[in-house]
């Protein structure tokens, strides 16, 4: 089933996690108060595929996302790159604390998979 459960304790503050879903690596990041107000000042005009921060996190302590880089497929390496979030070493695509793409080839931001809190679970693709 696709459907998968994580426990939020298993996921330290300042920390990334990989899951696995669906085949694929899913990123559950629990960011800091210092990367949430860093993302949340980014100027979404200036971003190649413009997306809120608000837009992408329904907390804003937890970033969710898929672990495939949008240029060709491989997985990124979380805390690394220029922007704080993820950097893809294959050909050099880095990645923002709300894994939005902000240099490098990548054409999109990593994509966010549906999800919804329930107390102190998550809960992925209902
Ligand atoms: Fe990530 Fe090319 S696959 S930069």
């Amino acid at each position: 089933l696709a459907k998968i459960e994580i426990s939020l304790s298993d996921v330290p503050e300042g920390k990334n996690v990989t899951f696995k879903w669906r085949g694929k690596p899913l990123f559950v990041r629990h960011r800091t108060q210092q990367e949430i107000d860093r993302e949340r000042a980014v100027d979404v005009a200036t971003l190649r595929d413009p997306q809120a921060d608000e837009d992408r996190v329904k907390d804003p302590a937890w970033l969710v996302c898929l672990g495939v880089c949008t240029h060709l497929g491989c997985v990124p390496i979380a805390n690394a790159g220029e922007f704080g979030g993820y950097y893809c070493p294959c050909h050099g695509s880095h990645y923002d604390g709300a894994g939005r793409i902000r240099k490098g080839p990548a054409p999109l931001n990593l994509e966010v998979p549906e999800h919804v809190f329930e107390g102190d679970k998550l809960v992925v693709d209902l």
